[in-house]
């Protein structure tokens, strides 16, 4: 087994997520297996970032060894996989953590999901079906006092010179979901793309296997475009990593606006990457048919199709921009805005989109009327008096209804 002997760790972990680390240690030894932690938490251990989230994986069968804490340790088995033989269980101290059995995979159709094989085989061959050497890393947990790193791909010295190095040539063709997660480990750990990695990722967007699903490059979209960093977008399209998901991206996207948006309450957090999605896919119908949408986020790209159709001045008159962007969704108009930075936009948000008709159809019934399409036609004119920045009041409103309607029967 290649130790890094120059390296011994440290569980820098939380009390509780320690204590359960502990006990998993015991009980492999008890058990008679081995237990590795491995992938994301050994890279960010390294690089002395927070680790919340751990993966083990067993050199053996996980989903036994998790009914084993579970009958000796008091473990709770959250879920298991049967398929893969994974299974998340929670100790005594309540933290998670995810048991894998070690395994194999081979793409029998490049861009779906791997077949997984050979389980419980040496952790030396579950280590090649990964993603990046950095990724590949591994703590023997045996002996809590002398933790050894277990580095077969060279992944120590790439995480020490900040390079992200696929394993085989092949990698990106087998999951192309791997080019937005080098751009994300780029972004997040600011590391560079090895060269040989970096020409096979141009060589794959120039020739995108169209056939495959488009899932896991969806979700690792989302958390690419979740993260705080500066050029998101501009190196989803500088490394034309965009070809992925769309033939036709906005190319010269004002990311920064984003920030600006913020501020006008339109989306939640969680919603920001959709709207570095939509500038990607809005004029893509390629995108929109394959993307697996929610309806919600169908709407939303389609709204800001018709807005782009439109496309009105920026000296568009009040009332024609209240009912441009009155009834959309406020995600949609953030979008637009983030697209064309329209002012007519802007105008909305700070000045136009908290003026409503206070008087409903029932107030006028009170004063006398007989529900028509009459009501809508003083909706409106009462709609345009508000933005002229008259009529603040419900009594103001059902007041020049009054007076309205005495000069109409007067004249
Ligand atoms: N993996 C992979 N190919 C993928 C996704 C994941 O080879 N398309 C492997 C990587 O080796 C990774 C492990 O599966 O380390 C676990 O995946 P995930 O939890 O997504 O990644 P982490 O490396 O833990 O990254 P993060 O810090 O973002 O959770």
């Amino acid at each position: 087994m290649p130790i890094n002997s120059e390296r011994t760790i440290n569980l820098k972990f939380d009390e509780n997520l320690k204590a359960a680390v502990l006990t998993a240690i015991t009980a492999a030894q008890e058990y008679g297996v081995k237990i590795f932690l491995i992938g994301g938490a050994v890279r960010d251990l390294i690089l002395e970032n927070p680790v919340k989230d751990i993966d083990i994986t067993v050199e053996g069968n996980a989903a036994d060894f998790a009914n084993f804490l579970r009958d000796k340790y008091h473990c709770k088995i959250k879920s298991v996989q049967e398929n893969l033989l994974t299974a998340k269980v929670q100790f005594e101290s309540g933290a998670v953590i995810d048991f894998a059995s070690t395994r194999e995979e081979k793409y029998e159709k490049p861009g779906f999901l791997p077949e997984a094989f050979n389980f419980g085989c040496p952790l030396a061959d579950d280590v090649k079906r990964r993603d990046f050497t950095i990724n590949t890393l591994a703590i023997h947990l045996e002996d809590e006092k002398n933790l050894q790193l277990i580095d077969y791909c060279g992944g120590y010295n790439d995480i020490l010179n900040k390079k992200i190095r696929i394993l085989h040539n092949n990698s990106f063709v087998d999951d192309p979901s791997r080019i937005i997660r080098a751009l994300k480990f780029k972004q997040r750990f600011n590391f560079e793309i090895e060269e040989n990695t970096f020409n096979l990722m141009q060589k794959y967007l120039s020739g995108v296997n169209f056939q495959m699903p488009l899932e896991r490059i969806k979700g690792e979209l989302r958390q690419y475009f979740s993260l705080k960093n500066d050029n998101l977008y501009s190196l989803i399209i500088n490394s034309k990593a965009y070809a992925l998901i769309s033939d036709n991206p906005i190319m010269n996207f004002n990311e920064n606006l984003i920030n600006e948006l913020c501020k006008f309450d339109l989306f939640n957090a969680d919603e920001i990457w959709f709207i570095y999605i939509a500038a990607l896919i809005v004029n893509s119908d390629f995108a929109f048919e394959r993307l697996n949408m929610t309806s919600f986020e169908k709407k939303v790209i389609l709204e800001v199709r018709e807005l782009l159709k439109k496309n009105k001045p920026d000296n568009t008159d009040d009332y024609e921009i209240y009912n441009i962007f009155n009834d959309l969704q406020d995600l949609s108009i953030a979008i637009y805005y983030a697209i064309t930075e329209n002012h007519a936009v802007k105008k909305f948000l700070t000045c136009l989109k908290e003026i409503k008709v206070l008087i409903s159809g029932k107030d006028l019934i009170e004063l006398g009327f007989i529900p028509s399409p009459y009501f809508n036609e003083l909706f409106d004119l009462i709609l345009r008096e508000k933005l002229n920045g008259n009529l603040k009041t419900k009594e103001e409103e059902i007041n020049y209804v009054k007076q309205y309607i005495k000069k109409e029967e007067q004249s």
